[in-house]
C-alpha cells in the first residue's frame, strides 16, 4: 500500500495533508525517514512512525451505538441528522456506514462499521439473523397475539412474517398499554410497527436490544458510541440463527 494512504486511511489527515506530512520528513518506515508519498508499505510487516508515534494499520472499525430518536440511519444527508454526525472528528471516516437502518424515532443497538462482508452477512435475507425489540405499545397484548406472530402473521399489503417470538412483559388495564420482546428473523420495512398495527395495536415507543449475539450495552447513553470490544466482535461474526 502507498505510504500516503496508509496515513490517510489511518485518520492522520486527509491525503493532500499527509503528503505534506511526508514531505516534511515526519514520517519514518521502520529506522528510515522515507519522503516519497507513493513508498510501499507493507502494512502488516512495516513500523510506520509518525512524528516519531507507532502507526498500527487497522483496516476494519467496529461500533456499537446507542441511537436516539431524531436521527437517521443514514451516511449523510442534506436535511436531517445522521448516526454518523454524532461521530467525533477523531473517530468519523467516510467508509463509515450503519449496519442495517432503525426507524427515525427508534431508540438503540446500531453497529456502525467498514466492513462490507460483515454488513452483508447479518443482513442478508437467507442468514435470518435475529434482531430483538422492547416495544411499548397502547392496547393489551394477548396469548392469542404470541400466538399469531408465531403463525406467520400477515401485515398490511398482504405480506408474511417468518415466525417472530413476543414475549409479553408487561399489560396495564387502567391505561391499556403493554410492553414485550419481539424477535424477528428478517427485517421488512417498518415490521415491528407494522406487526404490532395488524394486531390492533399502536407502537408507543421502540428499541432494538439485540442483534445476532449482540446485545445493546445499558450503560451507553442515548446517542453514544463505543468501538465493538474483541469478545462482542466475535460474537457478532459467529451469528447464526
Ligand atoms: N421495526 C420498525 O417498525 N422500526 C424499526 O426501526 C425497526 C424495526
Amino acid at each position: 500500500m502507498r505510504l500516503d494512504k496508509f496515513l490517510a486511511d489511518m485518520n492522520l489527515g486527509s491525503r493532500k495533508e499527509v503528503k505534506a506530512y511526508i514531505k516534511k520528513g515526519l514520517v519514518r518506515v521502520n529506522q528510515q525517514i522515507i519522503k516519497q508519498d507513493k513508498y510501499q508499505v507493507d502494512e502488516q510487516n512495516d513500523q510506520v512512525y509518525f512524528d516519531d508515534e507507532l502507526v498500527v494499520y487497522q483496516k476494519y472499525f467496529y461500533y456499537l451505538m446507542n441511537k436516539p430518536q431524531g436521527v437517521i440511519s443514514a451516511t449523510v444527508d442534506d436535511f436531517e441528522e445522521t448516526v454518523l454526525d454524532l461521530f467525533s472528528d477523531e473517530d468519523y471516516r467516510e467508509d463509515l456506514f450503519p449496519i442495517g437502518r432503525l426507524d427515525k424515532n427508534t431508540e438503540g443497538l446500531l453497529v456502525i462499521s467498514n466492513d462490507g462482508a460483515l454488513a452483508h452477512r447479518l443482513l442478508s435475507p437467507k442468514k435470518h439473523v435475529p434482531k430483538q425489540y422492547y416495544v411499548e405499545v397502547s392496547g393489551l397484548l394477548t396469548k392469542q397475539d404470541e400466538q399469531a406472530c408465531l403463525n406467520q402473521l400477515k401485515i398490511d399489503g398482504g405480506e408474511i412474517c417468518l415466525p417472530a417470538q413476543l414475549q409479553i412483559l408487561s399489560t396495564d388495564e387502567q391505561t391499556l398499554t403493554s410492553s414485550a420482546l419481539l424477535t424477528l428473523h428478517e427485517g421488512k420495512f417498518h415490521q415491528v410497527k407494522r406487526m404490532m398495527q395488524a394486531l390492533g395495536k399502536e407502537v408507543a415507543y421502540l428499541k432494538r436490544v439485540r442483534m445476532g449475539q449482540l446485545f445493546l450495552d445499558e450503560q451507553l447513553p442515548l446517542g453514544a458510541y463505543r468501538p465493538l470490544t474483541a469478545d462482542e466482535l466475535m460474537l457478532l461474526q459467529q451469528t447464526e440463527d
